[in-house]
């Protein structure tokens, strides 16, 4: 089936909830408080699992709210139509979650003393958790193959834009205090560790057991079962369940399951080319 994208300022982005006024407002109109808590990710990069993490520090550890409110009313996609009116209706401090590239993030936010935390991840893992997620979502055009989607990924032309771009743009805010980096990886391999720096970043410091209690109902298995957050509360309009599990594996390295020797080493070309000037080293490359 083909889908009609929304494209807004060259990016297309996936239609239903997102539109061109949505997305312009949520640019230029959407009225940021000083303790709005952003989380922006690319899509794939571990956004769900970051909204489970802010919600559980926000309620202190107490699971109750996890447990019993979806993620999109407990951190609402504000740049689409529906998720705007949640995130005026909700309460602050206000969880709010978006895939936007710097410069369609709300511009009120720049002005602002709001907090963004920033999960980047593996974009050879991107690539392929986005295929397997395009697969089994309405909304995004069927990916012909890995390997066209693959390119596709590389040229940009997925929803919601390049991720070259989306990373770099992002980056130049490196240093701000009201902006944390954290990488999927980093959640990978010291999950406490993280969310304590997070309590401290976000000036909610909380004890040893309710720290405890953020990391156990955060693990890939505890937000399995919990259907707040799983995505099996979708329609099927939306999310089709069989074709795929949204929390599909939730490892590092996946990649490797899937690229060819062919394919590693074009990714690999392009990833120099387009990071060339980036003065970092992400936890991706040092495996
Ligand atoms: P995989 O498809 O590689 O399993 P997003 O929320 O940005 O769409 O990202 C989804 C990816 O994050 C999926 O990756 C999903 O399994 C993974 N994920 C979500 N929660 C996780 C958790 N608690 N631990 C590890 N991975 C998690």
């Amino acid at each position: 089936m083909t889908v009609q994208y929304v494209q807004y300022k060259g990016i297309k982005f996936p239609p239903g909830y997102n539109s061109v006024e949505s997305l312009s407002f949520a640019e230029n109109k959407f009225e940021v408080q000083d303790d709005d808590i952003f989380n922006v990710t690319y899509p794939k990069s571990g956004t769900v699992w970051m909204t489970e993490i802010l919600s559980l520090i926000l309620s202190g550890g107490d699971p109750a709210w996890n447990q019993s409110v979806l993620n999109s009313l407990r951190a609402p996609w504000f740049s689409t139509q529906l998720g705007l009116e949640t995130a005026h209706d909700s309460p602050s401090p206000r969880l709010l979650t978006c895939h936007l590239p710097i410069q369609i993030f709300p511009k009120a936010f720049f002005t602002s003393k709001a907090k963004v935390v920033y999960t980047s991840r593996d974009p050879r893992d991107i690539v392929v958790s986005y295929y397997y997620f395009t697969k089994m979502c309405t909304t995004y055009e069927d990916p012909k193959s890995f390997n066209q989607f693959l390119d596709s990924f590389l040229s940009g032309d997925v929803p919601h834009g390049s991720w070259f771009d989306h990373i770099k743009g992002w980056m130049e805010l490196e240093g701000r205090s009201n902006i944390f980096f954290i990488s999927y990886e980093e959640l990978k391999q010291n999950l406490r560790g993280t969310v304590e720096r997070l309590c401290h970043f976000l000036g909610k410091e909380l004890d040893d057991a309710a720290i405890t209690s953020v990391v156990e109902n955060t693990s890939f298995q505890a937000m399995r079962r919990n259907k707040m957050c799983n995505s099996t509360m979708l329609p099927k309009e939306l999310m089709d369940q069989e074709k795929g599990t949204f929390l599909r594996k939730g490892i590092c390295g996946d990649w490797k399951n899937h690229f060819t020797v062919a394919q590693s080493e074009y990714f690999d070309r392009v990833y120099q080319e387009k990071m060339q000037g980036l003065n970092r080293i992400f936890p991706w490359e040092q495996t």
